[in-house]
């Protein structure tokens, strides 16, 4: 539970800890999280889900299709913006990040190996993401054998987040708290309280 009277310092960990949940809980409102990007200069968000987070190495991991359009967008221009909101913590955190798409190496073949055989489902359709179809669902097209299936590691993606920056914004009747908190090229964390 957060409160006013935690320091800059509470306040991170305290995130920490709720960003964990998120990994580990489906109902937790940090299980997911909406991620935009740049598609050339138009905006772009989605949902996903938080697969991974790692506060030490300042990342933010989820799964994908290597040939959605997220993944294109990210690999033209990695800078990209997380957003999480969690109305029962009354928290709202935003990362400022860069993007690593990895595919077909190592860490995407070890968080391909912790992935159900339900979740590798997505990914065995051969058929990209945002072709239009005929019919109203993928799976549906697989039916009809319109479309084949295929390795869900010939399509699996994992896409790391790093960020430097993260805004919290901590909502209450009395004052909201608003901290920004920075870290270097060295990893030397700065934080500073803004107007909420
Ligand atoms: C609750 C929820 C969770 C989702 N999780 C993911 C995810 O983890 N990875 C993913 O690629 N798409 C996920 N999606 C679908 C994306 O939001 C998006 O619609 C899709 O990936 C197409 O994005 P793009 O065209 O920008 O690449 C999720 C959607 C919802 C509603």
């Amino acid at each position: 539970m957060l409160s006013t009277d935690f320091t800059k310092s509470e306040f991170l960990e305290a995130s920490d800890k709720l960003l964990q949940m998120g990994v580990n809980n489906s109902k937790h409102p940090f299980h997911q999280f909406v991620i935009a990007s740049l598609d050339n200069q138009v905006i772009q968000q989605r949902t996903v889900v938080l697969r991974k987070w790692v506060l030490k190495r300042r990342s933010i991991i989820f799964h994908t299709d290597i040939r959605s359009p997220k993944v294109k967008q990210l690999k033209d221009n990695p800078n990209c913006s997380i957003l999480f909101y969690s109305k029962e913590d009354k928290v709202q955190l935003r990362f400022k990040c860069v993007a690593h798409v990895h595919f077909q190496d190592r860490l995407c073949n070890y968080l391909y190996s912790q992935t159900t055989t339900q979740q590798q489902q997505c990914y065995t359709y051969a058929i990209e993401p945002s072709h239009p179809i005929l019919e109203k669902s993928k799976e549906q097209a697989y039916e009809n054998n319109k479309i084949s299936k295929q390795s869900a590691k010939t399509n699996f993606a994992a896409c790391v987040c790093n960020f430097n920056e993260l805004e919290l914004l901590y909502l209450n009747f009395k004052s909201h708290i608003r901290i920004q908190y920075n870290w270097d090229k060295f990893s030397k964390l700065t934080a500073q309280y803004l107007v909420a």
